[in-house]
């Protein structure tokens, strides 16, 4: 099977407005005064991260660290392990933490990376998806800060990718199966 771009779902214009938008909002609810972890997961987030704290306040006490997992199990069944390939560099606890992930699917994978994450005692710990498939959830997951919830529809661009192609797109755009 060989896949095909297409439509733009979500345009450039679009995304940038909206990353402004949620920036501002994560960086009132957090108060000037106190600092934030940025917890990105690779490699999808890494785009959206990046976009996303450049768009908070210079005065903001902000560190980016990064995490890349994966989950146990094929694409049906999951055996709610979370491995972690890279973890964080600097310990969370105490720490106000926002984990920023490109998409929510099932919510398999941010469920447990929360269980995991929660088990190291942050402050306070939340969740910043740009992309919600809300009906492909078999898991509830809390979503704090959300960019565009989505229909059930593989998506690609801005990071997400289709067999690690495509995330260099600056629109998201759908994906033809051919
Ligand atoms: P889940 O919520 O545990 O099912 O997994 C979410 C992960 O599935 C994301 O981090 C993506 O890597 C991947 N994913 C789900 N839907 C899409 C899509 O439409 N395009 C690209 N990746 C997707």
């Amino acid at each position: 099977m060989s896949y095909k771009l297409g439509d733009v779902i979500l345009s450039r214009e679009a995304i940038s407005r909206r990353v402004k938008e949620i920036a501002e909002q994560i960086a009132k609810d957090n108060g000037k005064d106190k600092s934030l972890v940025v917890v990105g997961i690779l490699t999808g987030a890494a785009f959206f991260l990046t976009d996303l704290v450049r768009e908070m306040p210079e005065d903001m006490d902000i560190r980016v660290d990064f995490m890349s997992v994966a989950s146990y199990g094929d694409s049906t069944t999951s055996s709610g392990i979370v491995r972690i390939f890279h973890d964080l560099k600097s310990s969370i606890e105490g720490k106000n933490v926002v984990v920023v992930e490109d998409i929510v699917d099932t919510g398999l994978t941010l469920s447990h990376l929360l269980d995991l994450l929660k088990n190291r005692n942050p402050a306070s710990l939340k969740v910043c998806v740009l992309l919600d498939k809300k009906e492909r959830r078999k898991t509830e997951v809390k979503v704090d800060y959300c960019g565009f919830s989505i229909p059930d529809e593989f998506v690609v661009g801005y990071g997400l990718d289709c067999a690690g192609m495509w995330r260099h797109l600056k629109d998201i755009k759908g994906v033809i199966e051919e």
